[in-house]
């Protein structure tokens, strides 16, 4: 059996690393071994033989994906581009991955299930994507896991950081401008990048991580709408400005949303005992600026 750890000791280059999530990645991984920040400077996703230089050049023990194609409605218009960046580049990393005998780290999305279920969803239930943008994460996620390595494809839901773009940042800003209507007919779970990218590194560090990889939901737990999202987010930093719900009819949008996109964390905390913190919780800390 390998050394705790001695895979992302090897070093781990993080694709995406400017994004949102990669950049709490790069902070927070960075004591599990040397990180290689690769922004889409240093090498496009889309890009197979770039893909295929960039870690041969490198030779990390861990490639952890965070880019991503993730404009949801604007992905309805230009599905080629999606599809080539979350349906394509994910088999290109886990080639690379396979050639280097490297571990994989690859994201996915609450946005693969239409809502219908009425409960928590769980890996094993079928995917069925309203939009362009869930149907190409879910290719993503096929092309990971047939892919012979050791890799661990997580999704997440309503994903939000202090800064960056996201739920988070846009109600703190268009607060400042007057009331809010948001819609409060979907339901999922904001997590914060840190509390993701926290998970991830758990997982590197767990002992028979090799052994575990796989499909798994990593999101905060517990629920609400966007409503009370933004309700709470209000709240919590004293802004003096009314919130309203709205019903997505009210609000159209290019791509069509889940009603219900909770995700059930249970598989992570079954089989490697890491669980992600509330929702609330998260959001505090990120407040608190601890996260
Ligand atoms: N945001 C959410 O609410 C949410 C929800 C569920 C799951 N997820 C998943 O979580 C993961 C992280 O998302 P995020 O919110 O951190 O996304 P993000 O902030 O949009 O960051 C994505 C990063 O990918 C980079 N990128 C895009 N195309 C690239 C290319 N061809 N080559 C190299 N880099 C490229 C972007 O660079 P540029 O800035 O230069 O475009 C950006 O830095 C993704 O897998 C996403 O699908 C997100």
């Amino acid at each position: 059996m390998e050394a705790i750890g001695a895979q992302a000791r090897r070093g781990i280059a993080i694709f995406g690393a400017h994004g949102q999530l990669g950049r709490v990645l790069t902070r927070v991984l960075a004591p599990l071994g040397p990180v290689h920040a690769l922004g889409r400077a240093d090498c496009d996703v889309g890009d197979e033989k770039a893909v295929r230089a960039t870690v041969r050049r490198l030779m990390p023990g861990v490639i952890v994906n965070a880019s991503a194609y993730t404009a949801v409605d604007k992905a309805e218009s230009e599905r080629d581009v999606a599809h080539r960046i979350n349906a394509e580049a994910p088999g290109f990393l886990a080639d690379a991955a396979a050639a280097t005998d490297a571990w994989l780290v690859h994201y996915s999305t609450d946005y693969v299930f239409d809502g219908r279920k009425g409960g928590p969803y769980e890996e094993r239930d079928p995917t069925a994507p309203l939009n362009v943008y869930g149907d190409t994460k879910r290719l993503g996620e096929e092309a990971v896991l047939a892919r012979p390595i050791v890799a661990f494809v997580l999704r997440t839901s309503w994903l939000y950081d202090r800064e960056g773009r996201n739920f988070f940042s846009t109600v703190k800003r268009l607060a400042a401008a007057g009331p809010l209507r948001i819609v409060a007919d979907q339901y999922g779970t904001p997590t914060s990048a840190a509390a993701l990218a926290e998970a991830t590194g758990a997982i590197l560090r767990h002992p028979e991580a090799a052994r575990k990889g796989g499909l798994y939901h990593a999101a905060c737990a517990g629920e609400t709408s966007w409503y009370g999202f933004a309700h709470a987010i209000v709240g919590a930093l004293g802004l003096p400005v009314e919130v309203a719900p709205i019903t997505t009819a009210e609000y159209p949008t290019p791509a069509r949303r889940p009603a219900y996109s909770v995700l059930d964390g249970g598989l992570l905390k079954e089989r490697l005992g890491i669980a992600l913190p509330s929702w609330e919780r998260a959001l505090a800390d990120v407040l608190r600026g601890e996260a």
